[in-house]
């Protein structure tokens, strides 16, 4: 396969779904990656041209390397699968109930990106999106940002895996810097989906989230490596 080629993980639905279908439209072979055959092959019928299905569960080594295995190009990878499934404090929040986010959201993200690192790693423009939140900044959560409860310290597991995430981000984004990859984070904004039903009301569009992961995506070789960026492109505080 000669075309630039992406994957998005957990592309089934969501925001992950807009980021297959904008990278798709931008005339990219995208692999939708869905843990699910079905969900998969359903948004991928939705997208149309340029998608394929890959059958892809973070949180399972075996099917990692399955997955990998059928990919012999790629050229962005977006880690956008995750869960939240808990708002509660850290003290009122199991350690199983961290251990299972962590699984989703940190090591699944560092499964399937060393997984794939060898397939990037033979692209000419690798880029790596890594998609976080804005409630995972430190900063925002110590100087309140309206878009989330000041200092209520809720969604802990969540939060912090993100912030975790933030670090894999920077870590990653210096051991390849010498071998032309980008590697940012990306705050979606708070958006309307089965992830965030509270923002219905707010009636944030997964699409207008998507543009911002598109944007990291097709970095251009002087694009910024190791940020921390908002959906509309400004840096967000770590
Ligand atoms: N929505 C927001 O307001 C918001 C804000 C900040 C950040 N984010 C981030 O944006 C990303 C996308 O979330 P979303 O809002 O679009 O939520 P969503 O609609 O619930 O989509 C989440 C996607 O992740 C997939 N997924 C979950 N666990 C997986 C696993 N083990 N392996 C593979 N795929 C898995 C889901 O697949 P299934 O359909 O099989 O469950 C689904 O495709 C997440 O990383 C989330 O943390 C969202």
């Amino acid at each position: 396969m000669n075309e630039r080629t992406a994957l998005v993980t957990g592309a089934n639905k969501g925001i992950g779904k807009d980021i297959a279908r904008l990278l798709a439209a931008e005339g990219l072979t995208v692999y939708v990656g869905s843990r699910d055959r079905g969900r998969g092959q359903r948004a991928v019928e939705e997208i149309g041209a340029g998608a394929r299905l890959l059958v892809l569960d973070v949180t399972d080594p075996g099917g990692i390397a399955q997955a990998a295995a059928q990919v012999d190009r790629l050229d962005v990878l977006v880690n956008n699968a995750g869960i939240s499934p808990s708002l509660a404090p850290p003290a009122d929040t199991d350690v199983e109930e961290f251990r299972r986010t962590y699984e989703t959201n940190v090591f699944g993200v560092l499964a399937v990106t060393n997984a794939f690192l060898p397939t990037l790693r033979r692209s000419p423009r690798p880029r790596i999106v890594n998609v976080s939140s804005g409630t995972a900044s430190l900063t925002w959560s110590t100087n309140p940002n309206p878009q989330f409860t000041p200092g209520s310290g809720g969604a802990a597991a969540y939060r912090s895996s993100k912030a975790a995430l933030n670090a894999l981000t920077v870590f990653y984004a210096q051991t390849l810097a010498g071998e032309g990859f980008k590697v940012n984070a990306l705050a979606p904004g708070l958006r309307s989906t089965d992830l965030n039903p509270r923002a219905a009301a707010a009636g944030g569009d997964p699409a207008e989230a998507a543009q911002g992961a598109l944007r990291l995506a097709l970095l251009p070789d002087d694009g910024p490596t190791g940020g921390f960026f908002s959906w509309d492109g400004a840096p967000v505080p770590w």
